[in-house]
């Protein structure tokens, strides 16, 4: 088996510069992050790429190669990189498949093989490569195929992210690019209906397409960015961000932090680190959650997911995406596949509590945008 081949066996985890930062990173700002990823327990809980994304170049290349702008980035990417290793995390990269990035810097079109060579050289374990500035008429399967070959060529094993926002729907292709995982969807913002669109609207019938080493990707987390930052739109309440933070694990995509990881909330780090919500992230059937059905209230107020674990349990979530507090939801065994009567002991993964033992339905009431998030296991036989 290749090395590349066992990467992204469960969806990547780890922080994104672009959604707090965007072009205001520098290397204080790397290195305090990665400083703070260990001190949090980001690590711990299985966060481990530190990537940088856009801004990062200069606005030339150098005898052919990219290289770093030396103002925000003075010691150098290699020297961060080494950096980021010594705390026992991977760093990651950025570029893009046309002749520039979106913020306009050199970007990899024509230089595939060089730049990829470098990005090795450099120490890099994770490349985003996005879409803008395409040649026009150029197949984007083939760019993204180019650089996963190059990528390939260089014998590092380097995660490779394709950032082309689902346009050519790369959940068909991605994976025959090298691709370990794939945007899905345009640009999140830090905002709920964001996360209502992205998330709720746009992923659904897309969980054929996921498994081990190759992902959908709903874009970066908004989880604790409270209004402030690059993508910032207005920002979202806690229990806004926990249902955020719910389904992308419902729908093993990766978990890209965005927010500034220096200055977390307590709430923020007990959403981010919760181990039993993660877990359903990564848990090693590789299963994207998939939608089960909805409530209507007159509109779509109510959402059921469920995800198969290895273990054969299930987990479900119920979400209120409604404006009244305390509706009940309900889900019957028979809409996940179980015998009705089939006992199952549901445990309720943000509260870490057994809520006991029931057969053919569980229902619970859900306030306003919030969740309820169990784990169903079937106990004996019918
Ligand atoms: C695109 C991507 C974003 C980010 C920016 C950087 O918009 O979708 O995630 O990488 O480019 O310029």
């Amino acid at each position: 088996m290749s090395s590349e081949s066992t990467l992204a066996q469960t969806p990547p985890m780890g922080w994104n510069s672009w959604n707090t930062f965007g072009g205001r990173i520098n290397e204080a700002v790397i290195r305090e992050t990665a400083d703070a990823m260990v001190s949090t327990g980001l690590k711990d809980a299985g966060y481990e790429y530190v990537v940088i994304d856009d801004l990062w170049e200069a606005d030339e290349r150098v005898e052919g190669r990219l290289t770093w702008d030396s103002e925000i980035f003075p010691n150098g990417i290699p020297a961060l990189a080494d950096y980021v290793h010594d705390k026992g995390l991977k760093f990651g990269i950025y570029s893009c498949a046309g002749s520039h990035t979106c913020a306009g810097k050199p970007a990899s079109y024509g230089y595939e093989e060089v730049d990829a060579q470098t990005f090795a050289e450099w120490g890099v374990d994770f490349l985003k490569y996005d879409f803008c500035y395409a040649p026009a008429g150029v197949d984007g399967p083939m760019l993204y195929r180019r650089m996963g070959q190059a990528l390939r060529a260089t014998g590092r094993p380097i995660l490779y992210s394709l950032c082309e926002w689902g346009s050519h729907k790369p959940w068909e292709w991605g994976a025959t690019t090298g691709g370990h995982m794939w945007r899905t969807t345009g640009d999140i913002y830090d905002a709920w209906e964001s996360v209502l669109d992205l998330g709720f609207g746009r992923q659904v019938g897309l969980e054929a397409y996921a498994g081990p080493g190759r992902w959908n990707d709903p874009d970066m987390l908004i989880v604790g960015m409270h209004g402030e930052g690059n993508v910032a739109r207005g920002g979202c309440t806690d229990v806004e961000y926990r249902s955020h933070f719910s389904l992308w694990c419902m729908l093993a995509a990766p978990l890209m932090i965005g927010c500034d990881v220096r200055n977390m909330s307590q709430a923020t780090s007990d959403i981010l680190l919760n181990t039993e919500v993660i877990a359903l992230n990564q848990d090693l059937l590789g299963r994207q959650g998939y939608k089960v059905g909805s409530i209507d209230w007159g509109g779509e107020q109510a959402q059921v997911w469920a995800k198969p674990l290895l273990d054969g349990s299930i987990a479900v979530a119920m979400f209120n995406l409604g404006d009244m507090q305390g509706r009940r939801i309900a889900v019957a065994w028979e809409s996940l596949g179980l015998h009705d009567r089939r006992p199952c002991t549901v445990r309720d993964l943000w509260a870490h509590e057994d809520l006991g033992t029931f057969t053919s339905s569980f229902s619970a009431r859900v306030d306003s945008h919030d969740v309820m998030l169990v784990r169903l296991t079937p106990t004996t036989e019918v």
